[in-house]
């Protein structure tokens, strides 16, 4: 049963290989990102507190994002296995996801990270800022979001990569499809 998780700066492409790979091998996509998304456009109690905090590009509690993570990873969608796009970004979240899996006897299988030029990646977010309109994708948010990264999730990374035989590194900065080509060579 694949377990995937999928890691990478804000822009590296994480969401878009994510639908991809869980396409291709029929497992479940969990992106804490677009479940805080779809909180925040329901206007939910916990959308409307957290809707700032989005925006800001800081992260949102650990306590709010490991309960959904708790709770979906529940759901029958989640019996041939999952992807975790956006998830754990801090090592309180990596702990919660390692006792998670440690009740249920069935490790990581594989964590992606995915390597882009920061520079590229601001490009990218700017490029989508223009389709999408997403509030965290102006300038000056999309630099938070990558201190943010480095300061927190980037720690949480270098954990994972001693994890041998798990743990690939792969180049996110060419086509969709020649990053997901790689992706796959590592899964298969
Ligand atoms: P989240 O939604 O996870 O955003 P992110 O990590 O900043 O990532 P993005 O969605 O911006 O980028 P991506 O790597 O998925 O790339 P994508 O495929 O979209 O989180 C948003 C916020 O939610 C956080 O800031 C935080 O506040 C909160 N949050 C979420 N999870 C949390 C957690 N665990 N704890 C606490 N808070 C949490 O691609 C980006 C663009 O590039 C697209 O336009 C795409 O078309 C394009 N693109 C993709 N691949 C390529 C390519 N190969 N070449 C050219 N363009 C490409």
């Amino acid at each position: 049963m694949a377990r995937l998780i999928l890691v990478g700066p804000p822009g590296s492409g994480k969401g878009t290989q994510a639908e991809k790979i869980c396409q291709a091998s029929s497992i479940a996509h969990i992106s804490t990102g677009n479940m805080l998304r779809e909180e925040i456009a329901s206007k939910s109690e916990l959308g409307k507190k957290v809707e700032s905090v989005l925006a800001s590009g800081k992260l949102v509690s650990d306590e709010i994002v490991i309960e959904l993570i708790q709770e979906r990873v529940k759901k029958p969608d989640c019996k041939n296995g999952f992807l975790l796009d956006g998830f754990p970004r801090t090592e309180t979240q990596a702990d919660a996801l390692d006792a998670l899996l440690s009740k249920s006897g069935i490790p990581i299988t594989h964590v992606i990270e995915l390597q882009v030029d920061e520079e590229d990646l601001v490009q990218r977010l700017l490029n989508r800022a223009k389709i999408e309109g997403r509030a965290d994708d102006t300038e000056e948010v999309i630099r938070k979001r990558l201190e943010v990264f480095h300061a927190q999730t980037k720690p949480v990374i270098d954990h994972y990569r001693k994890l041998s035989g798990v743990f690939h590194s792969i180049d996110g900065a060419g086509s969709v499809d020649e990053v997901f080509k790689k992706i796959e060579e590592k899964l298969r």
